[in-house]
């Protein structure tokens, strides 16, 4: 990667992430950057319904999300997994449970995303396909408002293992135990079809394919 970002050397790279991808998508600019300090960028931190949005309108260099629709002509790579986890506070009942049934989540109130997510519409595709009727009345619109909701005790939460590193080590929140989970996504760099990067933006792309998995640690992945 170091030989390719040889031939670059500024621009200006114009970048959305969805809400959920910002917790490593930081990390993989600051990494990028440090081998081109001169490449200027902006980063749009937004959910899901509003990605397809920018990408229907091409505003944007490239989005980093979950999987698109297949219809909308757009250019998509995976390039790592996105596991999402049911949370609860350390002194839940269920905390010490090995192997939870889905239909026992039934019993609990949860905290969720907003309609526009793509966590929410994840969660809510894999309990429609089970049977399971999850009480959701409470949502929220980003994944720390969540994370605050269940440690106070609102009730269980649904989101990806990448946005729980800090409350995993610190023991504030813990992944329950769950006989069908996770529900597996995978995060994918998308852009129009046929669209033209700019060399700043094409490099960003193959570095993001190339490095984003070996970058983001896996030890709070495999822990849970
Ligand atoms: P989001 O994440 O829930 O922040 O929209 C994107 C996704 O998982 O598709």
């Amino acid at each position: 990667v170091i030989e390719q970002l040889k031939g670059v050397r500024r621009g200006h790279l114009d970048i959305s992430v969805a809400s959920t991808a910002n917790y490593f998508a930081t990390r993989l600019l600051a990494s990028f950057i440090s081998h081109y300090p001169e490449v200027s960028f902006s980063l749009d931190v937004t959910n899901r319904a509003t990605l397809l949005r920018q990408l229907e309108q091409n505003d944007k260099d490239m989005v980093i999300m979950g999987k698109p629709p297949d219809d909308q002509g757009l250019e998509t790579e995976a390039f790592m997994e996105n596991p999402l986890v049911v949370i609860a506070p350390p002194d839940h009942p269920l905390a010490g449970e090995a192997g939870i049934s889905l239909k026992r989540l039934e019993e609990e109130p949860f905290v969720v995303r907003e309609p526009g997510s793509g966590t929410f519409i994840a969660m809510e595709r894999f309990f429609a396909e089970h049977g399971v009727n999850l009480k959701t009345g409470m949502q929220m619109t980003s994944n720390e408002a969540i994370k605050q909701a269940v440690e106070a005790g609102l009730g269980l939460g649904i989101v990806s293992i990448h946005t729980l590193e800090l409350e995993l080590e610190t023991g504030r929140l813990v992944v329950l135990d769950m006989a069908d989970f996770p529900i597996l996504r995978h995060w994918y760099v998308v852009h129009r079809q046929g669209k033209r990067l700019s060399p700043v933006a094409q490099t960003f792309k193959e570095f993001v394919l190339s490095r984003a998995s070996k970058m983001v640690t896996r030890s709070h992945l495999e822990s849970a």
